[in-house]
C-alpha cells in the first residue's frame, strides 16, 4: 500500500534489497527440518545457571546502577577485563582504547558511520560476512573484492587492488564466516605490510578466534602492525581496527561485541554511538562481567571447543562418506562453519529447494560475495546441531547433491580477480 512514507525512502535504501533466500530459509523452522543455514552457537552449551545467579547478585547489590543510563563507552571494568584478556593475545591497550557495543554487528555500522562516504571503495574478501555488506551497503559502499583460497585472502592479489584506492581493508583472519578458512601466517604479515605501504588501514573482524579446536594460534593483525610500526607491546593501538564478541564465546543474546582503536578514533565511535543508542545495555554488561569473572570465561571457552570439536569433525566424517567426490570443502581448525563448492556451473539455490525438500537446510553462497558471483557455493554451520543430526542431515545433502550432479553438466570454472562492485543487501547472517 502507497503511503505518504513509501514515497519518502532516502537514496541508500535501494541497496537495502530483500533476498528470495530468506523467504526459503523461512520454512526451516520446521522440527523435522536439520539446519546448517544459521550461524548459531549451540543453545545446550549457554551458561543459564551462571547467568541466573549472576543477575541475581546484581540486581540485589548493584540493582540501581545496573537498571540507570550509562556512559557510551561502557562498563569500565567489563572494558578492564577485555583490555586484560587481549594482552594475552599481544594486543596491549588501555580500557580507552576500547569501546562497548551491541555486539560487534553494531560496531560495523559505527565504522559505517564514521567512514564511509557515498561511492567509497571497501577492499573485502570474497566471500565476506554478509552483516558487514548489509551495514556498509546502508552507506553506499563499493566494493573491491580478492578472492579467498584454503589460505585465506589471495595476498598476490592485493597490490593490484590497494592501487584502486580503498578507504580500508575488512579481514577475517581466524575461522572465517563463511569460509572457514584461516589466514595464514606468511599472508598476515604480507597484508600488514602492504596495507602499511600504500597507507590503508584494516579492520580485523575477529568473533571466532577463541573456538580453535587444532593447530597453532596465529599473531593477530593487530599486534603484526604494532610490531611494524616498532610500537610492539605498547599500550596503544595502531592502523588496525580490532573487532570482537562475547556472541560467540557466552551468549549472543546479551548482544555484547567490542572494539578496540586509537583513543581519537573510539571518540568520534562514542559520538556515532551516542546517535545510535547512547550505550549498550548496562545490565547486560554488568551481567555478563559478573559471569565472565574469576577465569569462568576461559573455563567455559575450554568447554565449548570439545563440544564444538566433536560437531565438527562429526561433521568432516559424514562429508567423506556421504558427499560426491567432486564437491570440494573447506576444513576448519575452528569456529562455526565450513564452505562447500560445488562443481560450475552448479546453483546452490536450486539445490536449496531440493534440500528443503529432504528436510535438510544450508545456505547458499552468494549472499556473502559483494560481486553476486560464487552461486555454486554454500557455508554450512556444524555447532547447533548433535553429532547424530549432523551426520543423517548430511546424509540427506550427499543424496541430494549426487542426484544435481547426475542432472547437471558441470564444468569447473573458478573466479577470482578483484572488480569494483555495487553494495547489495542481504538479510541474514
Ligand atoms: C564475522 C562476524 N562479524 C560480526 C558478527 C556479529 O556478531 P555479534 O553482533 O553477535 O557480536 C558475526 C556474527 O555472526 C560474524 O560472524
Amino acid at each position: 500500500m502507497t503511503t505518504l512514507w513509501t514515497q519518502r525512502y532516502a537514496q541508500r535504501t535501494q541497496r537495502m534489497q530483500s533476498s528470495a533466500v530468506r523467504e526459503l530459509l523461512k520454512l526451516t523452522e520446521h522440527p523435522e527440518m536439520i539446519s546448517f543455514a544459521g550461524g548459531l552457537p549451540a543453545p545446550e552449551v549457554f551458561p543459564v545457571d551462571q547467568f541466573q545467579e549472576a543477575c541475581q547478585s546484581i540486581l540485589g547489590q548493584h540493582g540501581r546502577q545496573a537498571l540507570q543510563y550509562s556512559t557510551t563507552e561502557g562498563y569500565r571494568p567489563l572494558r578492564e577485563m577485555i583490555a586484560r584478556h587481549t594482552a594475552r593475545y599481544g594486543i596491549h591497550v588501555e580500557p580507552e582504547n576500547i569501546l562497548i557495543t551491541s555486539g560487534s554487528q553494531q560496531a560495523l555500522d559505527l565504522i559505517g558511520k564514521i567512514f564511509i562516504n557515498p561511492g567509497d571503495r571497501l577492499l573485502v574478501e570474497k566471500p565476506t560476512y554478509v552483516g558487514a555488506l548489509q551495514a556498509w551497503n546502508a552507506y553506499q559502499a563499493e566494493y573491491i573484492t580478492i578472492a579467498l583460497d584454503d589460505e585465506g585472502l589471495q595476498t598476490d592479489e592485493l597490490e593490484a587492488a590497494l592501487r584502486a584506492g580503498p578507504k580500508f581493508i575488512y579481514v577475517l583472519p581466524n575461522f572465517h564466516n563463511p569460509a572457514g578458512v584461516t589466514l595464514a601466517r606468511e599472508r598476515r604479515q604480507r597484508l600488514v605490510e602492504l596495507a602499511d605501504r600504500y597507507g590503508v588501514p584494516l579492520i580485523e573482524d575477529d568473533p571466532y578466534g577463541q573456538l580453535r579446536y587444532e593447530g597453532e594460534h596465529l599473531p593477530p593483525l593487530a599486534v603484526l602492525d604494532r610490531q611494524l610500526q616498532g610500537r610492539e607491546g605498547m599500550p596503544c593501538s595502531g592502523n588496525v581496527l580490532y573487532l570482537s564478541t562475547f556472541s560467540k564465546t557466552l551468549a549472543p543474546g546479551l548482544r555484547l561485541g567490542w572494539v578496540v582503536a586509537p583513543a581519537e578514533v573510539i571518540q568520534r565511535l562514542v559520538q556515532a554511538k551516542q546517535g545510535a543508542d547512547l550505550h549498550t545495555s548496562t545490565l547486560a554488561q554488568m551481567i555478563a562481567f559478573e559471569v565472565a569473572r574469576e577465569g569462568f570465561l576461559d573455563r567455559h571457552v575450554r568447554f565449548i571447543r570439545t563440544v564444538y570439536r566433536e560437531r565438527r569433525d562429526a561433521m568432516f566424517a559424514a562429508l567423506r562418506r556421504y558427499f560426491p567426490t567432486d564437491v570440494h570443502w573447506t576444513t576448519p581448525q575452528g569456529g562455526l562453519f565450513l564452505w562447500v563448492t560445488l562443481p560450475e556451473p552448479m546453483d546452490a539455490t536450486e539445490i536449496l529447494q531440493a534440500a528443503i525438500a529432504e528436510n535438510v537446510a544450508f545456505v547458499p553462497g552468494a549472499a556473502f560475495f559483494a560481486d553476486g558471483s560464487g552461486r555454486n557455493t554454500f557455508r554450512l554451520n556444524f555447532s547447533n546441531a548433535s553429532p547424530a543430526r549432523i551426520k543423517e542431515g548430511i546424509r540427506r545433502l550427499g543424496t541430494v547433491l549426487e542426484r544435481a550432479l547426475a542432472a547437471s553438466a558441470a564444468v569447473a570454472e573458478p573466479h577470482s580477480g578483484h572488480v569494483l562492485h555495487r553494495g547489495k543487501c542481504f538479510p541474514y547472517g
